[in-house]
């Protein structure tokens, strides 16, 4: 017999991650994968460069470094900090293999982020979808439903907060309200790849959740607002023994010297950080209020996207999306996460994003 892999693994679908590239179209502006248009700040560049000259050696393998300056600037505790060199992605589902086990149950919402799927089933074990509400504006996480489908067979439940593809996030008080309803031996997720474009006074990113309990882990990136996505850094937030068992299972040196030198360099620049902060503040809001003039549903978001929502016939995402390809701008199509009549932009640069809504209205008017 051939070597199988284990129950669950032949269900999972591979990750598509946002088309580059149009055929037969030279120029493109990639809008696909939620990427800071403003890219990473020169330090990091600067730092890579001089981590070439110690690049036979073997890096440090705890990110000592990188992990205190993490702490310094979120005054956390170094020691409850661990970095991965494949991004969030590798936390998130390190976070599967440490505490999901064969026939467990892990619960995300409806439209959550694909790799809680991909890593739960990864583990022989059963992902549990909860329906999310879908209002006027906004398709969101529905805590009582997430609540509901706990099983003494639960072990874990992912948040993205905000979420990718629907840009809306939980309060701080929505988040306390899901935990608190947790059992102790539950462990929830919380995925913040996006917590630094929020402005909601409302939002926390689980710093706070993780001080306080037991059962919380807050994973963060740097493949976002701090633009260097193709670097693949991640960090995660989490009680000591987390760490601990995190610590015993990633790869020795899982977080390469020029990404530990790299990260370090990005978090220093608060001048490259506040504009890019800025430039989203600026442009979300603009992207919005322009395509909801067409016609078309634009879900508030509190990220570095937009989902935007298609009529069914001759005007559907599809065809937008071909439409939108052939003027140079890929979007993200998201039925892949249970939204066909949608697709998601990314904040793109002044030019990118007049641009896409320039295409949006030529094919709305056509
Ligand atoms: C919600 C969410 N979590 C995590 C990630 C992964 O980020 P990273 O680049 O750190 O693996 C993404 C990337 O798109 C995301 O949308």
């Amino acid at each position: 017999m051939n070597p199988t892999p284990k129950p669950g693994i032949l269900e999972i679908s591979p990750y598509v991650g946002g088309r580059a590239s149009v055929p037969g179209v030279a120029k493109v502006f990639k809008l696909s994968s939620n990427e800071s248009s403003l890219g990473p700040s020169p330090a990091a560049l600067a730092a890579i460069d001089q981590a070439k000259a110690s690049i036979a050696l073997y890096p440090e393998g705890s990110a000592a470094l990188l992990r205190q300056a993490i702490a310094e600037f979120h005054k956390l505790d170094p020691a409850r900090i661990v970095t991965s060199g494949d991004g969030s992605d590798a936390l998130l589902t390190m976070l599967a293999n440490a505490y999901l086990q064969p026939g467990d149950e892990a619960i995300f919402s409806q439209h959550a982020f694909l790799v809680y799927k991909i890593a739960t089933l990864a583990n022989s074990a059963r992902p549990v979808i909860v329906p999310e509400k879908n209002t006027n504006q906004a398709i969101k996480v529905d805590v009582d439903a997430m609540l509901a489908a706990v099983t003494p067979k639960t072990r874990m439940v992912y948040i993205a907060n905000p979420n990718n593809p629907t840009g809306s996030y939980l309060t701080r008080d929505e988040m306390a309200k899901l935990h608190a309803g947790l059992p102790r031996h539950v462990l929830l997720v919380i995925d913040a790849a996006y917590s630094e474009y929020v402005t909601a006074k409302d939002y926390e990113a689980g710093i706070e959740m993780v001080s306080a309990f037991d059962n919380v882990v807050m994973t963060r990136t740097f493949s976002k607002m701090y633009g260097l996505a193709g670097l693949r850094i991640g960090w995660m937030y989490a009680p000591a023994a987390i760490c601990d068992t995190i610590n015993r299972i990633r790869g020795p040196f899982n977080t390469a010297l020029l990404q530990q030198l790299a990260g370090i360099a990005a978090l220093k620049d608060r001048e490259h950080f506040w504009r890019s902060v800025e430039h989203n503040n600026k442009w979300l809001p603009w992207i919005t209020a322009e395509i909801r003039k067409l016609g078309l549903r634009v879900d508030d978001s509190a990220a570095n996207f937009v989902l935007i929502h298609f009529p069914q016939g001759e005007k559907n995402a599809a065809a937008a999306d071909a439409f939108l390809n052939k003027g140079g701008i890929i979007l993200r199509s998201v039925a892949s996460y249970g939204l066909p009549d949608c697709l998601r932009m990314t904040v793109g640069t002044e030019e990118q994003n007049r641009l896409a809504v320039t295409l949006l209205q030529q094919f709305m008017a056509a």
